[in-house]
């Protein structure tokens, strides 16, 4: 695979006028976009399709939990959208149910283990017996057994859980900075170069890209970083 094709720009934005607008001055310099709630439910499914008929490849990050007939005919659905990724929230039927709906399309699905938001604290709040990293190896475990296509994890995790899943696993991870960009919200960071050397196949990259005052060449930039990891 592409260093290129291994980088997705997260289209955070508030409409789909903005995300084409930022998916044209981006250009060549990626291939692969992100709709998540925010521009999901502004309109930005049906940009699915139009980015797809681009040459471009989109991941839905919808974060589907629901009963196993709902999920199961949601994920059918996105399979007809064009979609390359889904995620769902890693609770075994939730998971077996995507698997089942993706059918035989392209459609790959991807586990969230844990938020990355939640701590111990929470877990235990939200009446969990495990700590976040007992819950995130189970989870992972049971996401191989579901027969799901990757995990998204932090950087931080990604060693740890491509032991777990092994190498027939995608692993997919958000948090990413290059070096000497704004952290944001973001605690637990890694840069792109970093992130791939710690077992990521794909990169999450949202505001150093969308909030950049050249996307393209910050996407660029990306790129060769992910690059120079390879060739390490
Ligand atoms: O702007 P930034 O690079 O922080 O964007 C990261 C993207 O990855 C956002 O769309 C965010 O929702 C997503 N994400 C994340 N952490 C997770 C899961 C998804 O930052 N654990």
């Amino acid at each position: 695979m592409k260093a290129r094709d291994r980088l997705i720009v997260a289209l955070d934005v508030p409409s789909v006028e903005t995300a084409r607008d930022l998916v044209k001055r981006i250009g060549d310099a990626a291939t692969f976009y992100k709709i998540g709630y925010q521009l999901a439910y502004a309109g930005g499914l049906a940009l699915t399709r139009e980015l797809v008929d681009q040459g471009k490849q989109v991941f839905l990050d919808l974060k589907l939990h629901d009963i196993g007939n709902t999920v199961e005919k949601g994920a059918a659905s996105v399979a007809k959208s064009g979609a390359m990724f889904l995620t769902v929230h890693a609770y075994p039927q939730t998971m077996k149910a995507a698997v089942a709906g993706t059918g035989s399309s392209g459609l790959r699905i991807l586990a969230v283990t844990v938020l990355t938001s939640y701590d111990d604290n929470d877990l235990a709040e939200a009446g969990y017996r495990l700590n976040v990293r007992d819950l995130a190896a189970r989870r992972a475990a049971q996401a191989k057994e579901a027969g799901i296509d990757g995990l998204v994890c932090s950087p931080e995790e990604a060693a740890a859980l491509r032991r777990i899943v092994g190498s027939g696993m995608l692993l997919v991870t958000p948090g990413i900075r290059p070096a000497g960009s704004a952290t944001g919200d973001q605690k637990r960071i890694m840069t792109p170069a970093k992130a791939i050397a710690a077992g990521a196949d794909y990169l999450v990259v949202g505001r150093p890209v969308t909030e950049a005052a050249d996307p393209k060449a910050a996407a660029a930039s990306i790129v060769a970083d992910i690059e120079s990891a390879r060739e390490g």
